[in-house]
């Protein structure tokens, strides 16, 4: 090895490799670090006076597809919470935009669709499951590369095509996706093609962020849990499963209230994201080989700083009965979230050592 002398102390020179550690990557690599890393899905936006700044004036799924703007805003809560993790800043609608489908998310209100999708001909009448030009995707993947440090890892990801559906079907967001349900059972056929073109798209989204520099992805099927298990099987995971196809880095599953079908949503990936309803423990139960990752409760971020530590320490701890653990959220940070809560949170955490939680 080439070597020199400074000071009289022999010291490597031309380190090929540096060693950085990156929780998140080794917690999905089963490498528990005695530090628990921590990342908020969300995290970026609303609750951000930067983010609020950053958007003024301007739509949010235009702002998605603008690279520079994209790139600034995913890092704002990296650089403000020190969180271990950066999540492209996007929208699991996105994909429909660039496929040249009329979509719009009104403040407010969520995701709208130009024309609703529910029978054989609306699926007909859709644009092929392929975008024209997704390069302002990469280029903001890109320079978020750039700007981020080693030690964090960025994440790309899309919608699952159940909840993709599920606000295709309804054409807005809706509490029980009564029609999606419907739709499924009532004509099978053409719930296929539709979650077909779903599971396209985002399999491309997923793509083009993996071949820019996303380093992990996670798949997001927040209404899932509104499915029984044997739905859920046949009409839904064989779709999921096609959206995260040929996806070569770490993946992890979320979805919200999905006790009763963990081992399903763990199939073929390395990590289930777990809401505030399911303990960590019960969960390792479920799934003994998959990587955990949630599942704070939001309301506790409301609840104090004494209150919130107990939560999340106690989290902690039955975290240790999964391979590895990510902490995060049971869902999304909400908007009316404090900031500094956030922030003091992240460095609570930092400041555990689970080494001497053992025990
Ligand atoms: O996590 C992150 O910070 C990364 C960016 C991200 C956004 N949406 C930004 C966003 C991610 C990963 C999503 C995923 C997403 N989008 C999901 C899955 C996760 C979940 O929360 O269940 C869903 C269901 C959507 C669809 C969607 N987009 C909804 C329901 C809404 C909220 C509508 C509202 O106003 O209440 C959005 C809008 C949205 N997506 C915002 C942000 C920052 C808010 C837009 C704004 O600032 O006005």
């Amino acid at each position: 090895m080439n070597s020199g002398i400074i000071g009289g102390e022999l010291f490597p020179r031309n380190i090929g490799v540096i060693l950085v550690q990156q929780r998140i990557l080794d917690a999905l690599n089963h490498q528990r670090s005695t530090t628990p890393p921590v990342w908020f899905m969300r995290q970026a936006g609303r609750s951000l006076p930067e983010y609020k700044k950053a958007r003024e004036g301007i739509a949010m799924l235009d702002s998605c597809l603008m690279p520079e703007l994209a790139a600034e805003i995913t890092l704002q809560p990296v650089r403000r919470h020190d969180v271990d993790a950066a999540i492209f800043f996007s929208d699991i609608m996105v994909p429909l935009r660039l496929a040249a489908v009329g979509v719009d998310i009104q403040p407010g209100v969520g995701p709208v669709l130009d024309s609703p999708v529910r029978t054989a001909r609306d699926i007909a009448a859709l644009p092929a499951p392929t975008f024209d030009d997704a390069s302002m995707i990469a280029e903001a993947i890109s320079l978020i590369r750039a700007e981020l440090t080693p030690e964090k890892t960025l994440l790309g990801f899309a919608g699952a095509p159940f909840t993709l559906a599920a606000y295709m079907v309804e054409g807005r967001p809706s509490k029980d996706h009564l029609r999606a349900r419907a739709l499924m059972h009532s004509d099978p056929d053409t719930w296929d093609k539709l979650l077909t073109w779903c599971a396209t798209v985002s399999n491309l989204f997923l793509h083009v962020q993996i071949d820019a520099g996303a380093q992990a992805v996670q798949l997001f099927d927040s209404w899932a849990g509104s499915l029984s298990r044997e739905t859920y099987a046949r009409h839904v995971l064989p779709y999921s499963t096609q959206a995260l196809e040929n996806v070569t880095v770490p993946r992890i599953h979320f979805g919200t209230n999905t006790a009763h079908f963990l081992d399903l949503m763990a199939e073929g990936v390395e990590a289930v994201g777990v809401d505030h309803r399911l303990p960590l423990d019960e969960a390792a139960r479920i799934v003994p080989d998959t990587v955990l990752q949630g599942n704070i409760d939001p309301a506790l971020l409301f609840a104090g700083a004494d209150t919130l530590h107990a939560h999340a320490l106690d989290i902690v701890r039955r975290g240790l009965a999964a391979p590895a653990h990510i902490v995060n959220l049971g869902h999304g940070v909400p908007p009316t979230t404090d900031p500094g809560v956030l922030t003091e949170l992240v460095a609570y955490l930092h400041s555990l050592d689970t080494d001497k939680l053992i025990g």
